[in-house]
């Protein structure tokens, strides 16, 4: 069978690496891919990101599967355009992903299904939006209504921070207006206003076919740039699976009080979900569980460790989630060691990355399986017989061992041989496991 995945990240890269191990599997596409898709034999990019013109090559190119890693083209009806031509395709429909691609869309949908999250209010009007914050005080939180690949949300520890969120948001008007119409045509810049909430975050994911759930491993990601979680939101600088902030009590709680309500809630509003759905988790001291958002899709960087521990094959795990109910006798197979991935971000990044720093010291191609260090490319690509950095995040350096503290130590390791100008990363990522481990140890 020839696979395809849609996007060009890290994400991808590690899904289409994945897919590559099945025996079942002739060629995986990628499209567009990046500089590490284009390397592994096994893989082949193409050059296409248009949703029709995906879907015409793919009806060309016989593919008996396809795979969507971003938000973007799910948001786009990627999904609703394979199915209307009979393709397979994992993934929500445009309807669907609204639950990420509308803040203000999946906050009213938590309210009306009685699911755990933040107190909150929308407004278009920057005037009822300034006094609403005057009123409830800081901390509070100020987010865009759409997609901002992580960085439409501004945490304010003060009132000067959230009134100038407000601002940016509403007046200055870049992310609101180019996001909205996007997700839904409408061009008015809306933000959520919500209640700051303290705890601990996770990434908890799960596959559903429309009937069926499946729970992944569960991850823990760093999304802000700098150590100790200094500095500005990222997309995410690291991940590790799995976290054990997400005890065995906290997974029921987190299923039966957030992703099955969600699934039966979609389905009573007549949207049913299909694909990937990722909540992001707050868990306070005492287990209890809220939703800081929803995405519709895996995470990234979450996905290159998670899947460097799945043992199933994942064209198998693929095939059974597009069919309804597919997924009802299906058990994943987990490595039960800590996988840990480290982003290397370009000069720049989150804002403005530059582009083209020539990237050196990259292991020679990865095409083993069974590695115990992956370097997965996200913003990379190959012009001259070089690798280039091309996006802000670039590189995911993931490895596996034993515990966190081992998986740390190969990833940094791999790191240090790798070098481009302005290259930015995190030197903590972990630290928050290798901390419950050790307390963990002397409790004992
Ligand atoms: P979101 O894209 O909505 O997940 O927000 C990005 C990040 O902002 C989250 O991962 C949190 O670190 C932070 N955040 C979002 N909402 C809240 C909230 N209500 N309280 C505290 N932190 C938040
Ligand atoms: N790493 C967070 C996300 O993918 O949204």
């Amino acid at each position: 069978m020839n696979v395809l995945v849609i996007g060009g990240g890290g994400r991808e890269h590690a899904m289409a690496w994945k897919l590559a191990q099945s025996d079942k599997v002739q060629m995986v596409y990628v499209a567009p891919g990046n500089g590490g898709t284009a390397l592994d034999s096994r893989l082949k990019n193409i050059p296409i990101t248009d949703v029709v013109a995906l879907r015409e090559w793919a009806q060309e190119n016989k593919i008996g599967l396809t795979v969507v890693g971003p938000e973007g083209p799910l948001a786009a009806g990627v999904v609703d355009e394979f199915r209307a031509h009979g393709l397979r395709i994992f993934g929500p429909t445009r309807a669907a992903a609204q639950l990420e691609s509308s803040k203000a869309f999946s906050k009213a949908f938590m309210q009306r299904h009685n699911i755990p999250t933040a107190a909150y209010e929308a407004f278009t009007d920057p005037v009822a939006a300034h006094a609403y914050v005057n009123r409830m005080g800081a901390p509070i939180v100020v987010k865009a209504d759409g997609l901002a690949a992580g960085k439409g949300v501004v945490v304010a520890m003060t009132l000067d921070e959230a009134h100038s969120a407000i601002d940016f948001m509403l007046l200055d008007n870049t992310l609101g207006v180019v996001h909205n119409a996007g997700a839904g045509g409408q061009a008015v810049p809306r933000v959520v206003i919500e209640e700051f909430l303290e705890g601990e975050e996770a990434s908890f994911m799960v596959l559903c076919d429309g009937k069926d759930v499946v729970a992944l491993a569960t991850s823990q990601d760093h999304k802000r740039l700098l150590d100790d979680d200094l500095g500005p939101n990222t997309g995410g600088m690291g991940a590790y699976s799995p976290a054990p902030v997400v005890t065995p009590q906290v997974h029921a709680r987190a299923m039966r009080e957030i992703i099955l309500p969600t699934l039966k809630g979609m389905e009573q509003d007549g949207i049913p979900y299909t694909g990937f759905l990722y909540a992001g988790l707050m868990i306070d001291p005492q287990g209890h569980v809220k939703t800081l958002e929803f995405n519709c899709r895996m995470g990234d960087p979450e996905t290159q460790p998670i899947l460097m521990r799945l043992k199933t094959d994942f064209v198998d795990v693929m095939m059974a989630a597009t069919e309804i109910g597919g997924l009802e006798n299906l058990e994943l197979d987990w490595d039960r060691r800590t996988a840990l991935g480290v982003v290397l971000a370009a000069h720049g990044y989150p804002g403005t990355p530059r582009k083209g720093d020539v990237i050196e010291g990259l292991p020679t191609v990865n095409t083993l399986s069974d590695e115990a260090c992956m370097v997965f490319h996200a913003g990379t690509e190959h012009r001259d017989g070089a690798t280039l950095t091309s996006g802000g995040r670039v590189l995911c350096v993931t490895a596996l061992a034993e515990n966190a503290r081992a998986a740390r130590q190969v990833a940094y390791d791999a790191i240090h041989g790798i070098r481009f100008n302005g290259m930015q990363y995190r030197t903590d990522i972990g630290h928050r496991a290798i901390k419950q481990a050790t307390e963990a140890k002397a409790a004992k």
